[in-house]
């Protein structure tokens, strides 16, 4: 329903609200939740701009206001700020520091909250519940704020999480955004796609982040976009290279190790493919499955070109290889 609807994005901008004046006003806002911010290189124009927030550690201290300001528990507890116990309401994101999630249009629509605890059995992000206003498959982090440069630099970089959107934010790329919290979806590679054709997948250097990598690039080419790939060093993300190098490296790492996919692929698989030749098969099967996704047939064939090349193995025997791999998919 509507009403529905346009009642929780209030609460939830009503939320975003009380949590970015807990953070900058309350005292254990600015000594808990900007301490936090602040010891992670966060600038007060980025924590402002992406309205960061923090939710004060106490059982109902949110819920509580809201409820007296008129917010009704129905809401509260479908947009997940509550969660209802025993008949009385808690603050899901309690103790947390908080992250709106924000519509393509610029309305929020859900929160991620980072525990500050080290803990390793604590979460470290809760996220918003799948609700009316918020479909996670559906959502870009960062999309409101990425989609004028988008379309300006005609490409977008695609990241995992919330910080490493602000961060790169704060070295002056915004043209990214995140899938974080679900693997990349297909609706979401639609969603870029309104801006740009041109995706540069940025994940986590880690073998998570290079597994996801390689899955999404094979969804980006299935929905017509070209893909490229940067691989970060070992155990770094783009939010800590950023925090760790001057905005120039920054951009010169991106220049100097932006891959196309097969390139990306082939030295990846080669790693362990050295000259066995039963490996390097896989590894030409492999690249050309990911061709076999690409819709347009002319990109295709230029691709199978370059693979041919690049594995001196002739043409033909590539491009029949391309119409059984196509034939099995239909
Ligand atoms: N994520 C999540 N729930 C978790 C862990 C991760 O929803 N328990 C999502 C978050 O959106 C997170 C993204 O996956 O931003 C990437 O995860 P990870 O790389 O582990 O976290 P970072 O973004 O690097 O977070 P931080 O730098 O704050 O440690
Ligand atoms: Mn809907
Ligand atoms: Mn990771
Ligand atoms: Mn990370
Ligand atoms: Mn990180």
């Amino acid at each position: 329903q509507n009403n529905d609807r346009e009642s929780m994005m209030v609460l939830s901008a009503f939320a975003q609200k009380y949590f970015t004046d807990t953070l900058f006003n309350h005292v254990d806002g600015k000594t808990i939740g900007m301490s936090y911010f602040r010891e992670r290189g966060f600038r007060d124009d980025i924590i402002k701009k992406f309205q960061l927030g923090y939710c004060l550690d106490t059982r109902s201290a949110f819920s509580q206001y809201a409820g007296k300001q008129g917010y009704k528990k129905d809401f509260l507890i479908k947009t997940g700020l509550s969660v209802e116990h025993n008949e009385a309401l808690f603050d899901r994101f309690h103790g947390r520091v908080m992250f709106p999630i924000h519509s393509i249009s610029g309305r929020v629509i859900g929160f991620g909250g980072r525990t500050l605890k080290t803990d390793k059995k604590v979460a470290k992000y809760l996220n918003s519940p799948e609700s009316e206003i918020y479909h996670k498959s559906f959502t870009l982090y960062g999309i409101f704020f990425a989609k004028k440069s988008i379309t300006q630099e005609n490409r977008c970089y695609l990241v995992e999480g919330y910080t490493d959107v602000l961060s790169m934010h704060q070295a002056g790329i915004e043209n990214v955004v995140a899938s974080s919290g679900t693997s990349l979806t297909t609706e979401q590679i639609r969603l870029i796609k309104r801006f740009t054709t041109n995706v540069t997948v940025l994940y986590d250097g880690d073998a998570a982040g290079i597994k996801a990598s390689l899955r999404g690039i094979d969804m980006i080419l299935e929905e017509g976009l070209n893909v490229k790939v940067v691989l970060l060093p070992d155990g770094e993300d783009p939010d800590s290279f950023a925090k760790s190098h001057s905005v120039t490296e920054l951009k010169q790492y991106i220049a100097d190790n932006e891959a196309d996919f097969i390139s990306f692929k082939t030295k990846l698989l080669l790693k362990d493919a050295d000259n066995d030749p039963i490996k390097r098969a896989g590894l030409i099967t492999d690249v050309m499955h990911s061709i076999s996704v690409i819709p347009d047939t002319i990109i295709r064939s230029v691709y199978i070109r370059e693979c041919s090349k690049m594995f001196e193995v002739a043409e033909e025997t590539l491009i029949q290889e391309m119409s059984s791999l196509r034939s099995k998919k239909i």
